[in-house]
């Protein structure tokens, strides 16, 4: 298996799969600048700057607030206090979870887009918030492609995170394949359902070594 990015697919010895990766996308704006400084210290920044990178490979003419919202649609997980799963019992479409996740992290953006004076008058506070708030699920008008990208996103780079769910006792490692599985079938964008083909294939390979 090998990678390449954009839409450089190269191939090299006997590698039948090839992973294609989004490029990573300069920042051009100043509100865009001051979320990724925000969301800076949260554990799986990575995470949010790479959604906001399958974005814009999805979608070149993505908005300035779905740029926003992938780039901060977790970060409620940065403070304390936010709900909670069973990741051994409950389901990885449990509603109430992932609305209470979703909403939660829409109302701390608006927070923190109120008090960011002088960089976003232009921008739509509502718009990124029901951007965010239908991350998980996706939706009309730029949703299904911001749910896409956190897909693309979780597949590539959270495999380790979802190993120390096993490896910490959290869930077995069926459940952990199932959460790869999940983040990739759920997914309504053509392009990003092929995309997530071969992710998919090597997030799950990463979790072979942990099968009884
Ligand atoms: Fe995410």
């Amino acid at each position: 298996m090998t990678t390449s990015h954009d839409h450089d697919d190269l191939e090299s010895g006997p590698v039948t799969t090839v992973i294609t990766l989004a490029r990573e996308e300069p920042v051009a704006t100043e509100i865009e600048r001051r979320a990724i400084a925000w969301i800076a210290p949260y554990s799986q920044a990575r995470h949010l700057v790479r959604a906001r990178d399958w974005l814009l490979h999805l979608d070149r003419n993505a908005t300035l607030e779905a740029r926003l919202a992938v780039v901060t649609h977790d970060i409620e997980r940065m403070f304390p206090g936010g709900p909670t799963m069973n990741k051994a019992t409950d389901r990885w479409d449990d509603p109430h979870y992932l609305y209470a996740h979703a909403s939660r992290s829409a109302e701390v953006v608006g927070v923190w887009l109120h008090s960011q004076h002088g960089a976003s008058e232009d921008v739509s506070l509502s718009e990124v918030q029901r951007l965010i708030t239908l991350h998980e699920f996706g939706g009309l008008d730029g949703a299904d492609l911001v749910q896409a990208a956190d897909s693309l996103s979780f597949l590539e780079t959270l495999q380790d995170v979802v190993r120390r769910w096993v490896t910490g006792g959290e869930c077995d490692v069926e459940k952990a394949c199932a959460k790869h599985r999940y983040m990739a079938q759920r997914i309504r964008v053509p392009k990003a359902r092929r995309l997530a083909e071969p992710l998919l294939e090597r997030a799950l390979a990463s979790l072979e070594d942990l099968q009884g």
